[in-house]
């Protein structure tokens, strides 16, 4: 199997320094009005920051802004994610327009395989079925029978008739967990996502040592996923309550909940959300420095731009819209 070089590159955290209240709240008001004027809707990743949030008419996972970007009926949708999610809306929704506010919002996992390398790789394993995860460029998607997210993997691997061969892609961790969970067949491509592969079992440890009692939330794109699952599946004494779950899981997770602390290994965008929404609740994250630049790049200012000049337009060649729209497609039909 291929080991990857580094193919992207991060790109500058933005200057906070003048996001004060006040700023804040006129910028917001003239998204607001700008918004309705364009008969816009913003869709927010759980990642983005608060005020990026604050605007938003749905926030949620890469599964729920899909839904969102097939019901919604407004003509442009500002997608505040990274590209392969707006690529993703822009192929369900061909007739409106999605808007990426910035461009270097990339996806290390999502570069992690190109559309050549797929084509290589579906060569030496012929007849297997390809499931490529929605960090994947729309080309990827074209060339995979289907396609899914952190919150419908295991439900997509499991509707495969079982004798099938799997291709999986392109995220190792999550591969070898559904690998695990599903006792399936498959072959596991060996991308990752830079910021989810440095959360390791050593966080984990030091972490649970403190707060020995709090539930702990793994993203499946873990770098300490096998070795978290393992121990759970051991079910050892001491050991911490372990649930393994997409962005949105975890934010629906801690509110039905009975624990009042959850350790979360996530990019730590999500705790913000989990804070507000659970005002009583603590949250520690498993690795303080796990944040996503790619989508750190939406700020309140590149909204704003891209309202007023209607820039980046998302598009998809449509012959190859046409067949990632299948697998997207197969995926959506299950959930
Ligand atoms: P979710 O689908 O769980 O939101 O994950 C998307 C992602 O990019 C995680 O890094
Ligand atoms: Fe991609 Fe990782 Fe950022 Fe998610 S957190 S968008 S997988 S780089």
């Amino acid at each position: 199997m291929q080991l990857l070089e580094k193919r992207f590159e991060l790109p500058v955290l933005p200057d906070r320094r003048y996001w004060t209240p006040e700023y804040l709240a006129s910028i917001s008001k003239t998204i607001r009005e700008l918004k309705l004027a364009r008969q816009a809707v913003i869709l927010a990743h759980n990642y983005m920051w608060d005020p990026v949030k604050e605007v938003a008419d749905f926030v949620g996972d890469s599964l729920g802004l899909s839904q969102q970007a097939s019901r919604t009926e407004a003509k442009t949708i500002v997608f505040c994610g990274v590209h392969f999610m707006a690529e993703t809306a822009a192929i369900i929704c061909p007739e409106k327009l999605v808007l990426l506010p910035e461009l270097k919002a990339g996806c290390s996992l999502s570069s992690s395989i190109t559309v050549e390398e797929l084509r290589d790789w579906k060569a030496l394993h012929a007849g297997a079925i390809v499931v490529s995860y929605v960090n994947t460029s729309a080309e990827v998607k074209a060339e995979s029978d289907y396609c899914c997210t952190s919150s419908n993997a295991e439900k997509v691997i499991r509707s495969i008739p079982p004798h099938k061969k799997i291709l999986f892609l392109p995220d190792k961790f999550l591969g070898y967990y559904l690998a695990q969970r599903t006792g399936r067949d498959m072959e596991i491509w060996q991308g990752q996502c830079h910021v989810h592969a440095k959360i390791n079992a050593r966080d984990i440890d030091r972490i649970m040592e403190a707060h020995p009692y709090a539930d702990l939330l793994i993203h499946p794109e873990c770098g300490c996923v096998s070795s978290c699952m393992y121990r759970a599946l051991q079910g050892l004494p001491g050991q911490p309550k372990t649930y393994f779950l997409s962005t949105e899981g975890m934010t629906r997770h801690v509110r039905q909940s009975k624990a009042t602390e959850f350790a979360v290994a996530t990019e730590i965008g999500i705790l913000d959300r989990m804070r507000k929404e659970n005002p009583d609740k603590h949250f520690i994250p498993v690795n303080e420095n796990a944040v996503c630049e790619f989508m750190k790049t939406i700020t309140p200012e590149s909204i704003l731009r891209s309202l007023e000049e209607m820039v980046h337009p998302i598009t998809v060649p449509s012959r190859v819209a046409h067949k990632a729209r299948l697998a997207i497609e197969r995926m959506l039909a299950l959930t």
